[in-house]
């Protein structure tokens, strides 16, 4: 069965032994991926903002070629003022303050925390509803209680201090580890205007350092393969997306771009 497609040597054509004794050599493989490598990069270039090295999966939004990009979709940040990266989640931006790429992991700050450094009130709730990115196992949640009627004299029924420079004489401020609110809080509504809860790298430092600079510290996510990109990726191509005709690519590094597939033959280039 095997021998049917074994190759007869003795009865090929001479150019063709000589192509495939050029194809295994050295020369041909490094000649084919240098020339893919350029390819690759150029496709699939790498930068790096305020100090934060920009590589696949992310990527830039003004990296978007003829309207295709290479990276996860969603992936794409901006890098503004070409010193700022920052990233949006389910509509809001978030400063990245870094990626790690071994770890795979983003550490992120809420631009709205960044604003008022010495006063820092977050806006919104942090929603991740990115498929691949979950929060990391050192995250905790801190809840915020906006506004809180002083005429429920709060403080002075739980011993809770309000934050000072978000209080007036009408309106106090609370903020907890979630899940440590006291039973009053349970209702919040009946008195509190709004409640915000945001997401903080748990370190013992929170009670010494305080929820200010907590949050000045952000937040870490962890990144997964993205589950379409997994062909691509096993066949050591990267995987992109062409928003003209809405068609899955793979980035593959010989230069070529595959839809919908992997990339072929690589293997082969590979194991040599
Ligand atoms: C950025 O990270 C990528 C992936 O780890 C790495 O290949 C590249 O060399 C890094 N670039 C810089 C400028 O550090
Ligand atoms: C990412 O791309 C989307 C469109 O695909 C765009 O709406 C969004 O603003 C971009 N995000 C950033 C941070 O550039
Ligand atoms: C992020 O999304 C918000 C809301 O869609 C938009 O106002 C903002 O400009 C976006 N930021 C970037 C950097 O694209
Ligand atoms: C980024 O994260 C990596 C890995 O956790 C860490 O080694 C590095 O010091 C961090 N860089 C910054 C600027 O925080
Ligand atoms: C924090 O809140 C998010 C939802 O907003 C939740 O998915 C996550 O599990 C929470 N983390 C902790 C440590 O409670
Ligand atoms: C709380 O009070 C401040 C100051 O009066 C006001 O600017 C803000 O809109 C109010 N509401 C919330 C939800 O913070
Ligand atoms: C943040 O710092 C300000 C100014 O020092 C202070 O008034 C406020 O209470 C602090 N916020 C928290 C949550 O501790
Ligand atoms: C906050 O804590 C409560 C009680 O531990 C829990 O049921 C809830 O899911 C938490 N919410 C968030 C957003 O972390
Ligand atoms: C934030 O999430 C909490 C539940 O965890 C919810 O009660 C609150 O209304 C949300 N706040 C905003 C501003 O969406
Ligand atoms: C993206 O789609 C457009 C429209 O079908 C096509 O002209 C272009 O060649 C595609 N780009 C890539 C990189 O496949």
């Amino acid at each position: 069965m095997f021998d049917l497609f074994k190759p007869n040597i003795a009865t090929m054509p001479k150019p063709l032994i000589f192509f495939l004794l050029l194809s295994l050599s050295p020369i041909f493989f490094f000649s084919n991926t240098s020339g893919g490598s350029e390819a690759l990069a150029s496709n699939c270039p790498s930068h790096v903002c305020g100090g934060v090295n920009i590589s696949y999966p992310f990527w830039l939004t003004s990296d978007t070629t003829s309207n295709h990009y290479c990276g996860y979709p969603r992936f794409n940040l901006t890098c503004f003022n070409e010193e700022t990266p920052i990233i949006n989640l389910s509509g809001n931006s978030y400063y990245v303050k870094n990626i790690s790429y071994t770890d795979k992991t983003l550490t992120l700050v809420d631009v709205a925390v960044t604003a008022n450094p010495t006063c820092p009130r977050p806006r919104h709730n942090v929603t991740i509803q990115m498929v691949p990115l979950s929060y990391n196992r050192q995250d905790l949640n801190l809840s915020f209680y906006f506004n809180c009627s002083t005429l429920s004299g709060l403080e002075a029924l739980d011993g809770v201090p309000p934050i000072e420079c978000l209080s007036s004489n009408d309106y106090d401020s609370y903020v907890f580890v979630n899940g440590t609110e006291t039973e009053r809080f349970e209702t919040w509504y009946d008195f509190c205007e709004e409640k915000v809860v945001v997401t903080v790298v748990d370190s013992v430092n929170i009670l010494i350092e305080g929820v200010n600079a907590s949050m000045k510290d952000g937040f870490v996510l962890d990144w997964r393969q993205a589950s379409s990109c997994r062909t691509c990726e096993a066949s050591k191509g990267l995987c992109g997306y062409n928003n003209s005709n809405e068609d899955f690519l793979c980035f593959c590094s010989d230069g070529s771009t595959r839809i919908n597939d992997m990339c072929k033959g690589m293997s082969f280039f590979i194991f040599v």
